[in-house]
């Protein structure tokens, strides 16, 4: 009798020794996929990750690489096998046979029968390619001189000289790694902690604090970024609500009554654009006695930007063209004067002010080289300005305080309350 023992046995023998007539496929390294010299139409199987997808009508081509050759094998399927997860930097298994390749191209290459993603990849998110920026870095991105800096707590070892030879700093924005890394893919982004050595109790600052930065090439006008800031707000927050409302509630319930009618009026309405110009203008008529006079050239302040919101009907709004001389090096020129301004863009937001700050980057080498001089940072930032002598593209990008923007969804005061263990001047608890 075949009982439920036999049957045991044999799937137990069979997945631990070849079965007769289903031997395994053998299991093969992209390298050696590629310098394979035998074309006996074996069957095999490669692991490797998903390094380029081209779709065609009825064909589909796969680059996948194992790291064990600079080279990717070319995998060759039928358009049936395209689906979403076949996705760069997806981690696939293929299995078919190693066939002589009829370009000339490569050598080898996989025409797959089976293809089975063993981890997607969620590394490319509406075509962002995620890249981890470091967090320890030798530049300050902001010029503001916010910086931590970063040595061993011993000087046993190294009495004289700094540890990286030069001063080294805990990171205040992911950005420049960003436009480096864009120049490859294109559209990228980062999301991680970021410190700023500011002096400030307010409801709104950290000394570590969460930010997700994008940059993108080929964006030629605040528009096209502003689009995208709008885009991420709204699907982020849309994605929130859906995936977790007992949490919202939770919050809006109890700490911020009417912050869900609040969030549904940022949601169902256009974001508004005004420049810093007719922002200092519409704080000058305004009846409310501010702390800070508003002032052309003069930052915005808290209170400035909690006006702007309220004036403009509690719909977030973006601040664009600021000047010049409050904006960090990068920034691109916008030419005018005599009021000389930057392509720079903040967004306010109800209750919190700014939760964004982005700007078009200064692609052009000649004005970049012009600025660093002036502030001193031609030596410093050489490597940057070298990115404008190879293949310069006109690119944008922005970073959205992730602390912040959890205040503003959620309708939370202190940003102290939306994370767990703040760090803050004369606070550093655990
Ligand atoms: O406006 P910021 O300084 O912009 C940058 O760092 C750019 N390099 C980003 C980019 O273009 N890639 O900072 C971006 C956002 C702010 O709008 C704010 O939401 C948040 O980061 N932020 C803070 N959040 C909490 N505590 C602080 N001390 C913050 N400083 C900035
Ligand atoms: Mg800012």
């Amino acid at each position: 009798m075949f009982g439920a023992r036999f049957l045991a046995r044999a799937l137990r023998s069979c997945s631990s020794a070849p079965c007769p007539g289903h031997r395994p496929p053998a299991r093969l390294s992209v390298r050696d996929a590629l310098g394979a010299q035998s074309t006996s139409g074996e069957r095999v199987k490669v692991q490797g990750w998903i390094r380029s997808v081209r779709s065609q009508k009825e064909v589909l081509f796969l680059h996948i690489n194992d790291g064990s050759s600079l080279e990717s094998l070319q995998v060759v399927a039928d358009s049936s096998f395209d689906n979403r997860e076949l996705a760069f930097g997806s981690s696939v298994e293929v299995q078919g046979q190693l066939v002589k390749s009829p370009s000339k191209k490569q050598n080898m290459e996989l025409k797959a029968e089976k293809i089975e993603v063993v981890g997607n990849c969620d590394a490319t998110d509406n075509g962002f390619v995620h890249i981890h920026t470091p967090i320890i870095t030798s530049n300050d991105c902001e010029g503001a001189g916010e910086l931590f800096q970063v040595e061993p707590s011993s000087k046993i070892k190294m009495p004289e000289e700094n540890f990286f030879n030069v001063p080294a700093f805990l990171t205040v924005s992911g950005q420049l790694h960003l436009e480096v890394m864009s120049g490859a893919f294109t559209q990228v982004f980062t999301f991680g902690p970021t410190f700023r050595a500011e002096n400030s109790q307010s409801r709104r600052h950290l000394a570590e604090f969460y930010m997700v930065e994008a940059e993108i090439s080929f964006v030629e006008s605040l528009q096209d970024l502003m689009q995208v800031m709008e885009g991420l707000f709204k699907t982020a927050t849309m994605m929130v609500l859906s995936n977790c409302p007992e949490d919202v509630e939770l919050c809006h319930k109890f700490i911020a009554p009417g912050q869900k009618e609040r969030l549904e009026h940022m949601l169902k309405n256009n974001f508004l654009i005004i420049s810093y110009t007719e922002a200092v203008e519409i704080l000058k008529q305004s009846s409310q006695n501010f702390t800070f006079t508003p002032e052309w050239g003069v930052d915005l302040h808290t209170e400035h930007e909690k006006y702007l919101v309220k004036h403009c009907g509690n719909i977030p709004v973006f601040v664009i063209n600021y000047p010049l001389a409050l904006k960090p090096f990068y920034m691109r020129d916008n030419e005018d004067g005599p009021q000389h301004t930057v392509a720079a863009v903040d967004l306010l937001v109800p209750g919190v002010g700014e939760l964004f700050g982005g700007s078009l980057r200064e692609e052009r080498y000649h004005f970049l080289e012009q600025r660093l001089a002036r502030s001193g940072l031609t030596e410093t930032y050489q490597w940057y300005l070298d990115l404008r002598r190879f293949g310069s593209v006109p690119h944008g990008g922005f970073g959205m305080g992730f602390e912040r923007y959890l205040q503003c969804i959620l309708g939370i005061d202190n940003i102290k309350d939306v994370i767990p263990f703040p760090r803050f001047t004369h606070s550093c608890i655990l």
